[in-house]
């Protein structure tokens, strides 16, 4: 049969890569963390000294076919440099976010997405892994929770980084990010029509490990 690919979809700082990493963890799978790869043409982009703009698209779908990219672990190497940490800051999101909503960007990444699937099984995690990355997939979860547990979250991140943030910007940030996710018309973030859904508000991520893993176990 076909190789098992376990998809976490969900908005900004719902914990989809944290549920990935550990359920990958646990399976003995590999990890695909979609997110990065569009974070990582933004960094491309940056560092090309493009503007991230609508005149840029074909120049930075053009960096997106050509990503050298290794994930080693927790580390993501661009050309073998570890950038790790300057994938994370925010303005390298807001600017994922912007050339994520470009069809000839997301069409330029599909592939390499696809070519994570290699036995004995991959976890990824995004936006749009059971819509169209993997239609197929074995099992989809799509992670909710409410805008503010997820506001609180990545304020408490950046806070513990030593970021100076106000918990009303994080929370304006990741409203205008979903509602970018979600209104654009190529790949928007939507449950897939077999999705299962959880919404982690309540649960801590070892609950919400076990439930998905229960699922998986009826799934195989
Ligand atoms: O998940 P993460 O915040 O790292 O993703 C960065 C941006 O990339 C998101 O804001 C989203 O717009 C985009 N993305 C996407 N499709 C995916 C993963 C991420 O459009 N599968």
């Amino acid at each position: 049969g076909a190789i098992p690919v376990l998809c976490i979809d969900g908005p900004t700082a719902s914990g989809k890569g944290t549920l990935a990493a550990a359920l990958a963890e646990r399976l003995g799978y590999h990890w695909l963390d979609s997110g990065a790869l569009y974070r990582l043409t933004a960094l491309a982009a940056q560092r090309a000294g493009l503007a991230v703009e609508e005149a840029q698209t074909e120049a930075i779908a053009a960096l997106a076919r050509a990503l050298d990219v290794e994930f080693q672990g927790e580390r993501v190497l661009l050309r073998g440099e570890d950038v790790s940490a300057d994938l994370r800051t925010e303005a390298i999101g807001r600017d994922a976010s912007k050339v994520a909503a470009w069809p000839a960007v997301r069409a330029a990444l599909l592939q390499l997405q696809r070519d994570f699937r290699r036995l004995p099984g991959l976890v990824a995690d995004g936006r749009d892994m059971g819509t169209v990355v993997f239609p197929d997939a074995t099992l989809k979860v799509f992670l909710t929770a409410s805008a503010e547990q997820r506001a609180e979250r990545r304020y408490k991140q950046l806070i513990s980084k030593g970021v100076s943030t106000t918990l009303d910007a994080v929370l304006a940030d990741l409203q205008a990010r979903d509602a970018r996710d979600m209104s654009r018309s190529a790949a928007p973030l939507k449950p897939a029509d077999d999705a299962l859904l959880l919404d982690n508000s309540t649960l801590t991520v070892e609950a919400s490990v076990e439930r998905v893993l229960a699922w998986w176990q009826e799934r195989l």
